[in-house]
């Protein structure tokens, strides 16, 4: 089946799904945003350096339709066992019993803050279809995908950029989670066939056209629980804060990011402790990697783009340390199997996931293999996703 039937079809099943649940009639519009993987870049966006994301063609699906009242009504397809959600436009602060509304609610806030009123209520039903705990960014998915819907039901003056940094203010301040801007450009920027080359410090991005010839992107999925992968992260941030820190008191840098490997090693030093030495090298040299990663892909050179993704996985191993026996198996045995281009983990680790460029020939026996590795490596299975690029967020009805 096309693209666009299987999209009218989804279209179709939800609107009638929203009726049942919120009743019918009224202005119903349907919304989608995508989810994202990061080829190259890794723990760079909060250190002024560059990745190089693409958006997907999974996501998530908004059907929306505005309330007389101030009355927020959610229900996510994917947690039907939590039923209606309610919610009010006068009382966004995070709560337990809000469970995934937060991200919705969060951005409506950020919106809000931002300078945007949001007169109505809405009736909201939710439907994603990111496999779950694959590590795609189905929250940022979420985000994105509030803000585009935001902006479009009160006619806000906002741009994608504005919202992906609604998006990333929501996360960090309404649910805590102290991430970068990686995830919510990825997605408010996505292009097929295209991957964004993102800088943040100074700030820029631009497509990068994404030709892998005769291979794709496969994601193994860890299935590792995160557990102290939040608090880890933000050690990892403080870590390269401080290493910039002692930097700073001989070089005039304004983040990791504008070093290169030999500056670096000439100024690593100033850095006090081995760890720390080690976490601000990985910024250093990830960033250097992303920029030859770029143009390897530009010049066609996909075996050079692939040797840089590995190095990227060395790198977050051994220096940055946030890879762990799981991610590692995957990456590991992947690099051994036939048709492989690169392996690396992807996202913030300590679990989640792996992305992989595999020749298509070559991926039922890549998946049969590093699976049956894993399975006997770590005790539980990984699950693994051929994925495509996909457009950016945007109103489907
Ligand atoms: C998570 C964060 C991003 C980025 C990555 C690591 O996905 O949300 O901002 O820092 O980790 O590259």
């Amino acid at each position: 089946m096309d693209t666009t039937k299987r999209e009218a079809e989804t279209v179709a099943r939800l609107e009638k799904n929203f009726s049942g649940k919120f009743g019918e009639g009224g202005d119903i519009r349907v919304y989608f945003a995508p989810g994202r993987v990061n080829l190259i870049g890794e723990h760079t966006d909060y250190n002024g350096g560059a990745s190089l994301p693409v958006a997907l063609d999974v996501g998530t699906y908004f059907v929306v339709r505005e309330r007389p009242d101030r009355t927020l009504r959610f229900f996510s397809e994917n947690f039907p066992d939590e039923g209606i959600i309610e919610g009010s436009l006068d009382d966004l602060t995070w709560s337990k019993e809000a469970s995934w509304t937060n991200y919705p609610k969060g951005v409506m806030w950020a919106f809000e803050k931002d300078g945007h009123g949001i007169p109505h209520g809405f009736d909201i039903l939710v439907w994603g279809n990111i496999p779950n705990g694959s590590g795609l960014s189905s929250s940022a998915s979420v985000e994105v995908g509030t803000g585009i819907m935001l902006k479009d039901m009160t006619g806000a003056d906002v741009d994608l950029e504005e919202i992906a940094r609604i998006g990333q203010y929501a996360e960090n301040n309404f649910n805590g989670v102290n991430c970068g801007i990686l995830d919510q450009m990825a997605i408010a920027m996505g292009a097929p066939g295209q991957a964004l080359y993102l800088r943040t410090a100074p700030f820029a991005y631009e497509h990068v056209p994404l030709d892998l010839g005769d291979a794709r992107i496969v994601v193994a999925s860890s299935n590792k629980k995160r557990g102290l992968g939040d608090s880890k992260y933000n050690e990892r941030r403080a870590e390269c804060e401080e290493a910039l820190g002692e930097l700073q008191q001989e070089t005039s840098i304004s983040s990791l990011g504008d070093l290169s490997n030999e500056e670096f090693a000439a100024h690593e030093q100033a850095i006090a402790s081995p760890v720390r030495r080690r976490r601000a090298r990985h910024a250093v040299s990830e960033n250097q990697r992303t920029l030859e990663a770029c143009s390897a892909l530009r010049d066609g050179d996909l075996g050079k783009f692939g040797e840089l993704m590995n190095a990227s996985h060395v790198s977050l191993r051994d220096d940055y340390e946030v890879t762990g026996p799981e991610l590692d198996t995957l990456v590991e045995s992947a690099w051994e199997q036939p048709g492989v281009i690169g392996a690396r983990m992807t996202g913030a680790g300590f679990g989640g996931c792996t992305v992989n460029i595999v020749r298509e020939q070559d991926i039922p026996a890549f998946i049969e293999n590093v699976g049956s590795k894993y399975l006997d490596t770590i005790g539980y299975a990984a699950d693994f996703f051929t994925v495509n690029t996909g457009e950016g967020p945007r109103r489907l009805k």
